[in-house]
């Protein structure tokens, strides 16, 4: 393919902030977008069906046929009714395998291109069906929160009746981001989580309306710049999120010492079970991540929450 000419498409990655797994059945989530992005570009193929390359800036690899992510090209290939062979290069800048939406990027990104390659007119909401239905391969039942995010950008609240609804920040939240380890599939995770709520006396009633006050105050907090409003939020969607059982001892101890550190509130974010934890310390930053570091954890600074 002409890839040198073929012009770049991109979607971002996603933190959330609060809700994760509660949204999943049937509540709100606040989640915003990070700094890191997929890109993709398309070409028609000559002759035989088309293929999907990945790239992470360094090698680039053909997806194997019948793969799952090979499945995944099929499926958003058929919903955006694609009926000539095209070729995809996709590159994740996003940490992939961290709960930070690399996949929803991906599927938006690879949409975006051969929309611009039909030349079609831009449309989220073609956008979101073709990266759902990309979605759907690997997480079964997602809500939906990471393709809104990789759709729309900026910080949204999302549930499954309402889509995303845009919540206006004063300006880009400062985010200490670190990886407490192999994240566990999400599929997996929703599952537990799934039936840890079914095995509860109140249908797990109690869990979600916990979750629901955190995001509702959470959500208040953001649009008046409240940091310490928000990082209240966060602790105790991370109490919530523990008695769930869907932190493990590396996550709470990342959150402990960034509170230690400073930090106005920590959580996990995305799947749990591994995977990504996020502090908020304004002007703090650096303090937790000497803290990690000190515990043998690399971390970083993610801006959270600008525009896409
Ligand atoms: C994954 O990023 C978020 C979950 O709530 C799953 C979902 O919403 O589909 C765990």
């Amino acid at each position: 393919m002409g890839e040198s000419s073929a012009k770049l498409f991109s979607a971002c990655g996603k933190v959330i902030l609060l809700g994760e797994h509660a949204v999943v059945h049937g509540e709100n989530a606040l989640a915003a977008s990070i700094g890191r992005s997929a890109e993709a570009s398309a070409a028609w193929a000559d002759g035989e069906s088309g293929a999907l390359h990945l790239s992470d800036g360094r090698d680039t690899w053909p997806v194997d046929v019948g793969s799952e992510l090979d499945q995944a090209f099929r499926a958003l290939l058929a919903a955006l009714a694609v009926d000539r062979p095209v070729s995809v290069h996709a590159h994740v800048r996003i940490p992939t395998r961290a709960g930070l939406g690399s996949s929803a990027a991906i599927g938006v990104a690879i949409a975006r291109a051969i929309a611009g390659l039909q030349e079609r007119a831009a449309d989220l909401s073609r956008d979101t069906l073709a990266a759902t239905a990309w979605e759907r391969v690997f997480h079964g039942n997602p809500s939906g929160v990471d393709v809104a995010v990789a759709v729309h950008g900026g910080c949204l609240s999302f549930s499954r009746r309402d889509g995303a609804t845009p919540v206006p920040i004063a300006s880009v939240l400062s985010l200490c981001l670190v990886q407490s380890g192999p994240r566990a599939s999400t599929r997996a995770m929703v599952d537990a989580a799934t039936a840890y709520l079914r095995a509860q006396p109140d249908g797990g009633a109690a869990i979600l309306s916990a979750v629901r006050d955190a995001v509702g105050a959470g959500t208040s907090a953001v649009e008046r710049g409240d940091d310490t409003g928000l990082g209240n939020a966060m602790n105790a969607n991370q109490r919530v999120l523990r008695q769930w059982q869907l932190s493990t001892p590396a996550i709470d101890t990342l959150c402990d010492a960034a509170r230690m550190a400073g930090a106005l509130g920590a959580k996990l974010t995305g799947a749990g079970g591994g995977g990504s934890v996020i502090a908020l310390a304004p002007g703090r930053e650096r303090n937790v991540l000497d803290a990690w570091r000190g515990l043998g954890f690399e971390g970083m600074v993610v801006e959270a929450g600008v525009a896409g």
